[in-house]
């Protein structure tokens, strides 16, 4: 399958959690989830669709290595980061004990981006 295909299934896996958790918030009252609920649909559904279009729109052969491991990175990170903050805001774990989890997805997530900056200057110098 396409990868942005693939970027496109995901995100909308996180729009149906992100949605869900919206919705539980609104129906019970208790906001304490908010900053899951926004970080669930803005790194994983906005950015990974935001990845399918570049992906679908302009880029034409991505090295596949460089554009899997960026994809794999993604997804980890925005899972990690998903279900941190969820336990955190929700008062399951402590935050001295998360705290060394939720700053690694972080440097990854923004590893993606680098990745993605190569991917992109790749195929312009395939093009050239
Ligand atoms: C069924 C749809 C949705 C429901 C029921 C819902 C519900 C909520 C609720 C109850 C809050 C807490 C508000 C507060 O306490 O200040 C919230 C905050 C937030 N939501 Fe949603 N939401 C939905 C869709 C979305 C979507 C699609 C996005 C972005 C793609 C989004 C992004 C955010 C953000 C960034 C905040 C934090 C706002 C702030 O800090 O004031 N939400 N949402």
């Amino acid at each position: 399958m396409n990868l942005d295909k693939r970027y496109l299934i995901w995100a909308l896996g996180f729009a149906a959690v992100g949605l869900a958790l919206g919705i539980y918030m609104a129906a019970s009252h208790n906001h304490a989830e908010l900053v899951a609920h926004a970080h669930i649909l803005l790194i994983g559904f906005v950015l990974s669709f935001v990845y399918g279009i570049i992906h679908r729109l302009w880029l034409e052969k991505p090295s596949r290595a460089v554009a899997n491991i960026q994809f794999v990175l993604h997804q980890a990170a925005a899972i990690t980061v998903s279900v941190g903050l969820f336990l955190l805001y929700g008062g399951f774990v402590p935050e001295s004990k998360l705290d060394p989890v939720l700053t690694c997805p972080v440097v990854s997530s923004e590893g993606t981006l680098f990745s993605r900056a190569s991917t992109k200057e790749l195929s312009r110098e395939k093009e050239a």
